[in-house]
């Protein structure tokens, strides 16, 4: 298709780690990814398949800027702060960001005639869980303010399919992993707190040690269960939700993860076999909010976006994030 046939999707967050592999995706289905981004911790160099347009989601005028250049057929959101601990300590940024940046957002559709919204949610809106796996319909009682951050735009996006045809597909991501097998784009957070990363980190000498928060929980080896998803799958998930929009209305909702559970000592030991590394561990406490098991139960993705992963074998995402872990541009010292 010649590129001024191709449609353009609005990608905010386009510049970070799922952002980056959904552009990707997005592109190679025929679209044109525009990237909003305020690169407050996404990389201008991992926007590569479409143009990268600086700016806030508060910034209203700027949003109509750009909506009124590209004029989106859609808006895929993910610009967003991310880390569960400082939402803890500082929720006002959480709910600046994540809640009014949000719903400047979905009013600047609104004034541009956009009306199709992929979001970027997260497991954090469902808090403990009360069934392992979780459907979609488990209950919703986020432990912290960046869950419940997610949970208020899920509603926000009910309220405004109904009052004013803005549909929308909310994806509950599980815990994203690995990265791109081309080797061009992978995680590079500026303050690193998910698990595998940190873990490569060890393996390469560029940390002491790897902390396990708790190793007494109620599970095979008494560390955490989690449902780790590769972030390519995670990608191609929402080029299935722009299609399913085309032909469905209303506010509709995903669990994306691969429905198969990995404790921290099993990603570790997997992480010594594909690095070689020693991978120091040091037990420390629980850390707060920590369910011992997450797990997602995928069908409702699978039955209705007809999404079926294809990469997210534990050693080819801890294998594909080593990859990409020996070419990132990260301080080679980091210690802790
Ligand atoms: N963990 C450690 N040591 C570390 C880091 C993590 O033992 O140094 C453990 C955690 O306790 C947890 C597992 O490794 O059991 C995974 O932790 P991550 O920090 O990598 O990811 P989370 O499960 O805490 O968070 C992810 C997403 C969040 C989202 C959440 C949904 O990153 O955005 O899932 O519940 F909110």
């Amino acid at each position: 298709m010649a590129a001024a046939d191709r449609p353009t999707i609005l990608v905010t967050g386009g510049a970070g780690y799922i952002g980056s592999h959904v552009c990707k995706a997005v592109a190679r289905a025929g679209y044109i990814p525009v990237t909003y981004d305020n690169l407050c911790a996404g990389h201008a160099w991992a926007v590569r398949w479409g143009p990268l347009e600086g700016g806030d989601l508060i910034d209203a005028g700027r949003l109509d800027e750009v909506m009124r250049q590209y004029k989106p057929a859609a808006v895929i959101h993910l610009a967003g702060l991310i880390v569960v601990s400082e939402s803890v300590k500082d929720p006002a940024q959480y709910y600046l960001n994540n809640v009014n940046g949000s719903i400047g957002l979905l009013d600047a559709m609104r004034r541009n005639g956009v009306e199709r919204i992929v979001f970027s949610s997260s497991a954090a809106v469902y808090g403990e869980p009360e069934i392992t796996p979780m459907p979609e319909t488990h209950p919703q009682q986020p432990l912290n303010p960046y869950g419940t951050s997610k949970l208020m735009i899920e509603r926000v996006l009910q309220d405004y399919a109904r009052a004013y045809n803005l549909h929308s597909v909310s994806l509950r991501y599980f815990n994203a992993a690995g990265a791109d097998a081309s080797g061009e784009i992978g995680e590079a957070h500026p303050v690193e707190t998910h698990l595998i990363p940190l873990v490569l980190e060890a393996a390469a000498g560029k940390r002491h040690s790897v902390a396990i928060y708790g190793d007494d929980y109620p599970t095979r080896d008494g560390t955490c269960i989690r449902d780790y998803i590769h972030v390519s799958d995670l990608a191609e998930a929402h080029v299935l939700a722009l299609r399913y929009l085309d032909n469905s209305v209303g506010a509709h909702a995903f669990n994306l993860g691969n429905g198969a559970g990995t404790t921290v000592r099993e990603v570790i030991d997997v992480a010594r076999r594909i690095t070689g590394g020693t991978i120091p561990v040091r037990i420390e406490p629980p850390r707060p909010g920590d369910p011992a098991i997450l797990l997602a139960d995928p069908s409702r993705a699978r039955r209705l976006l007809g999404w079926q992963p294809t990469q997210s074998g534990l050693e080819q995402m801890v294998s594909s994030a080593w990859d990409w872990h020996q070419r990132v541009p990260v301080p080679q010292q980091i210690m802790v």
